[in-house]
């Protein structure tokens, strides 16, 4: 196993991060100074470095781009008033991460390698990680099958890297979300319940005729039946009907959220009624009409809560009671906020510190 001390760190001659104010920079194309990576080959993971982001030279045969051999993990740093930065549960995306890699016949990342190569990382890179209250490193680490080779099997070679860049907040406003009852998210059986990049792929078409119809993102139903109300884009989805939080219960089709993990862990720290079970849209939608639907949400690393203000079903929209009246949701969004940013106590220990 690849220890901390065996990471190989290539420092850039200059920082970039002058360039850019990363409190205020366009999501996702903006990198940090430094990247992660290590290659695995013969069996084992063989070498760790950090070097200069740049772009990097691959064949066009890499297995990767053609046979979907590529898993990815999202998470984020944040720093607090005296400049500390910290991560949010880390070792649950460490372990997701082989949970997805297991599922795609990959090899499994050791945690030396995984939080190791991260914390260095992180501490080259402390510059890049926003200060303002919304702000955050976005922590992309990813494995791809690096093959040079045409035909389907699993690869002998891989690499896992990690890239950063600044995020601000991910969605600002309230979404308009359309049921989807046609196209499918995941099956059963199937990798829904992992971050393989197929599943992102198969999404986007769904997306933009919702899109194309006024509606930002799509509500997923189960393939079977299109009763079963799943995931949002790519959050896992809650409702507040009456003095209950209910979240579809987890199965093979849908990805275990940290934050929704986090919410629930919450809501039960509050003395909250909390059920995760099967919800059917018509439920939501009786709610709604007998007026106990108060709140509709989203939860990911991405926007944290993403507040859904109107549901279109069967070419009906369905709008939900004003976002400032959302006890649950606002409160949720507001003590972890406060829990990343080092502003509010952190009960659960869910912060690990990096400087
Ligand atoms: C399909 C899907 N569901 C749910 C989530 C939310 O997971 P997390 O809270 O770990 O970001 C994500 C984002 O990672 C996702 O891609």
């Amino acid at each position: 196993m690849v220890s901390t001390f065996d990471i190989k760190i290539n420092k850039i001659a200059k920082s970039r991060v002058s360039e850019y104010d990363v409190n205020n920079v366009p999501f996702g194309k903006c990198f940090s100074d430094h990247m992660f990576v290590a290659e695995y080959a013969d069996g084992k993971w063989q070498k760790a470095y950090i070097e200069p982001y740049a772009d990097v030279p691959m064949s066009y045969a890499t297995s990767a781009l053609h046979y979907g051999q590529a898993i990815f993990e999202g998470m984020k740093a944040y720093k607090n008033a005296n400049n500390e930065v910290s991560l949010f549960r880390p070792l649950e995306n460490f372990n997701r991460l082989n949970k997805s890699a297991l599922r795609m016949a990959m090899p499994e990342v050791p945690e030396e390698i995984f939080i190791g190569g991260l914390i260095e990382l992180l501490k080259l890179d402390e510059a890049w990680v926003p200060t303002s209250d919304t702000g955050s490193l976005y922590i992309r680490p990813f494995i791809i099958a690096t093959d040079e080779a045409i035909g389907v099997k699993s690869s002998d070679t891989y690499k896992f890297i990690i890239i950063t860049c600044p995020a601000g907040k991910y969605y600002s406003e309230p979404i308009r979300v359309l049921v989807e009852t046609n196209y499918f998210r995941a099956v059963h059986g199937g990798v829904g319940f992992v971050k393989a990049a197929g599943n992102y792929g198969r999404s986007l078409y769904p997306t933009k005729l919702a899109q194309q119809k006024g509606y930002q993102q799509v509500i997923w139903t189960d393939s079977k039946t299109h009763q079963y109300v799943e995931e949002s884009g790519t959050m896992n989805l809650m409702f507040v009907i009456g003095d209950t939080l209910l979240t579809p219960e987890l199965s093979d089709t849908i990805l275990s959220g940290i934050t929704r993990k986090s919410v629930l862990a919450l809501a039960h720290e509050w003395g909250m009624k909390v059920e995760e079970r099967k919800i059917s849209i018509r439920e939501v939608i009786t709610a709604h009409g007998n007026g106990t639907l108060q709140e509709a949400f989203g939860v990911g690393t991405a926007a944290t809560i993403a507040q859904i203000i109107t549901i279109g079903y069967e070419g009906k929209d369905y709008d939900l009671p004003a976002v400032e009246t959302r006890k649950f949701s606002n409160r949720v969004d507001e003590t972890l906020r406060n829990i990343r940013k080092g502003k509010g106590p952190d009960t659960q220990n869910w912060m690990l510190k990096v400087s």
